[in-house]
């Protein structure tokens, strides 16, 4: 199982940026938290950061055929992206949105995520353990495609 972790614009700041609002945790202290999980769990996991919003789109894309889930914080993009949006939903592969902050605690304009109706499901407000809890929801949503795949088959 593959898992492939997608981070949104200027999460590569994280540790300098808004502190306050984000915490100490620079991004590749995430990703080390989150490569022990995986290796304890026999997942592979992949990493990718871009402050482009077609680069985001190319990397979900290239996430056809390679990837079982995804996890992914659009960053800014979450309420303005209708293009990462429509790749989440052109690929029909498990996604999870993510957010440290809690967005709905925010302004006005961070209330709406263009790209949550499209995941499985969303996790904001918890700072980097958020990453760790969207982790836990991918295993469990494969769990129930595996289980499901398994009646349908015992049904033939
Ligand atoms: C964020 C919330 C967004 O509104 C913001 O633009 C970000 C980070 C978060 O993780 O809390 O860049 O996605």
């Amino acid at each position: 199982m593959k898992i492939v972790v997608i981070q949104g614009p200027n999460l590569n700041m994280l540790g300098h940026r808004e502190q306050n609002i984000y915490g100490p945790m620079k991004l590749e202290d995430i990703h080390t938290q989150m490569k022990n999980f995986a290796e304890q769990n026999g997942m592979e996991i992949e990493f990718f950061q871009s402050n482009l919003e077609g680069e985001i789109v190319d990397k979900i894309q290239e996430c056809l055929g390679d990837a079982d889930g995804i996890i992914i914080n659009p960053a800014a993009y979450t309420h303005t992206s209708i293009a990462i949006r429509d790749a989440i939903s052109a690929v029909q592969i498990p996604t999870v949105e993510v957010h440290l902050s809690n967005i709905y605690a925010r302004e006005d304009f961070r209330h709406k995520s263009l790209t949550a109706p499209v995941c499985a499901g969303q996790v904001s407000g918890f700072g980097p353990f958020g990453y760790h809890m969207a982790m836990v929801a991918i295993v469990q949503i494969m769990n129930e495609i595996k289980a499901m795949r398994e009646a349908q088959q015992a049904q033939k």
